[in-house]
C-alpha cells in the first residue's frame, strides 16, 4: 500500500515538474523571440539645437528622468543587476568613451531609441523606459540628445545583457517592463512643446515619469518587484488628498512625508524628485490632486 502512495506520489511529483518545464521552455523561447525580433520604423525630423539653454534643459532632463538612477551620474553605464533569478540587467554607457556607444552612433540612433525603444541593430533595448521617453515633446527629446551628446567620454566596457528566468517569466506576465517596444504607440505623433508655465497641463507632462511604478492611473497597486514596499496612490484619494501644496514638496525633496515616514531612496527615488524645479513640483502638485 505505501509502496503504491509513494510510487504514485513520486510519479505525480514527475509529471508537475515536467510540466513547469515545459511551460518555462515555453516562456523562454518565446521572450527570447521576442528579444530578438527585428524592428524598424521612420524617425520624424526633429532639429536639434546645441545652444547654452538647450544644454541646461537637457541636463536638467538626465536628472529629472531617472537616466543617471540606470545609467550612472556619468553616463557611463551601470550593472543594475546580476544574479542568477533575475539575471544581468546593463545600462549602456551613453558616451563616446571606450565600451560607450559606438563612433557612428548618430542623433537618428538617438531618436530612434528614445522614441521607438530600439538599439541601432533595430532589436530591441531591454529595460529602456522608452515608453516613458516616447511621451517626451520634440523640444524635450533634442534637449537630451543635445546634452547626452557632449558629456565627457567615459572608458567603461559593459558586459551583456544576459536576462535570467525570473526576469523571463516577469517580462512574459508583463509584471517587469522589459520590451518598451511593444508598449510604444509608434504612430503616435510627437508634441512640438508643452505649456511650460506652473499648472495641471505641466504637471500631466511630467508624471509620465510616475506611472512607471505609481501605474498608469497612479493610484498605486503591489510592489513594483518581490522585497520592495507596495506603490501608494498619489492622487487626490491617497495622502495627498489631505496634504498641502508645502508638504508635498517636502516630501518629494526631503523624503519625508508629512505622516513621519522616511522614504528610501531605493523604493522611491525621492534624490531624482528633488531635482525637479518648485515650478515643476507645484505643477505635479497641482495635476495629482485633480485626478
Ligand atoms: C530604468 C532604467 C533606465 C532609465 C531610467 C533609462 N535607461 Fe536608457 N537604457 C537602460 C538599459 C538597461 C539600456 C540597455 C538596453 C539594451 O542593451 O538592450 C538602455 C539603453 C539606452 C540607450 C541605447 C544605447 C545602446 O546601447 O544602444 C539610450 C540612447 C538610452 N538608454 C538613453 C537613456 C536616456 C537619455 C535616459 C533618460 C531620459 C535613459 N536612457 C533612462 C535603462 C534605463
Ligand atoms: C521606481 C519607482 C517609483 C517611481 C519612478 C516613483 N515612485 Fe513615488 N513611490 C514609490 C514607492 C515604492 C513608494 C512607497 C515607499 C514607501 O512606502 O516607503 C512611493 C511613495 C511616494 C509618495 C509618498 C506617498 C504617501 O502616501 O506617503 C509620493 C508623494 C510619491 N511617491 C510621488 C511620486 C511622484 C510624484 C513620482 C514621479 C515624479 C514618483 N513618486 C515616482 C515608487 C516610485
Amino acid at each position: 500500500m505505501i509502496r503504491k502512495i509513494l510510487k504514485w506520489t513520486g510519479i505525480s511529483l514527475g509529471a508537475v515538474l515536467l510540466t513547469l518545464v515545459a511551460v518555462y521552455a515555453f516562456i523562454a523561447t518565446s521572450m527570447n523571440s521576442r528579444i530578438n525580433k527585428a524592428y524598424s520604423f521612420e524617425n520624424e525630423e526633429i532639429e536639434i539645437r546645441s545652444d547654452s539653454a538647450t544644454l541646461a534643459r537637457g541636463k536638467h532632463l538626465v536628472a529629472i528622468k531617472g537616466c543617471q538612477d540606470c545609467h550612472g551620474n556619468d553616463l557611463g553605464g551601470k550593472l543594475m543587476n546580476d544574479d542568477g533569478a533575475v539575471g544581468r540587467l546593463v545600462a549602456s554607457n551613453l558616451t563616446k568613451g571606450k565600451g560607450g556607444l559606438p563612433s557612428d552612433y548618430d542623433r537618428a540612433d538617438w531618436l530612434t531609441a528614445l522614441r521607438h525603444g530600439i538599439g541601432k541593430d533595430g532589436k530591441p533595448l531591454i529595460f529602456m523606459p522608452s515608453h516613458e521617453t516616447t511621451l517626451l515633446t520634440k523640444e524635450d527629446v533634442s534637449a537630451l540628445i543635445a546634452y547626452c551628446e557632449q558629456v565627457a567620454p567615459v572608458d567603461k566596457e559593459m558586459p551583456e545583457n544576459d536576462l535570467g528566468p525570473v526576469a523571463l517569466v516577469m517580462g512574459y506576465l508583463d509584471k517587469m517592463p522589459l520590451l518598451s517596444v511593444e508598449k510604444i504607440d509608434h504612430n503616435l505623433p510627437m508634441v512640438a512643446t508643452v505649456d511650460s508655465t506652473e499648472g495641471v497641463a505641466l504637471g500631466k507632462y511630467l508624471a509620465v515619469s510616475c506611472t512607471g511604478c505609481h501605474r498608469a492611473d497612479l493610484k498605486g497597486g503591489a510592489p513594483v518587484a518581490p522585497g520592495f514596499p507596495p506603490v501608494p496612490d498619489i492622487t487626490s484619494s491617497g495622502h495627498l488628498g489631505s496634504w498641502s501644496d508645502r508638504q508635498f514638496i517636502t516630501t518629494l525633496t526631503t523624503g519625508k512625508t508629512p505622516e513621519g515616514h522616511t522614504l528610501k531612496n531605493e523604493d522611491m527615488p525621492w534624490k531624482m524628485t528633488a531635482q525637479y524645479t518648485r515650478t515643476e513640483l507645484a505643477s505635479l502638485y497641482k495635476y495629482l490632486r485633480s485626478i
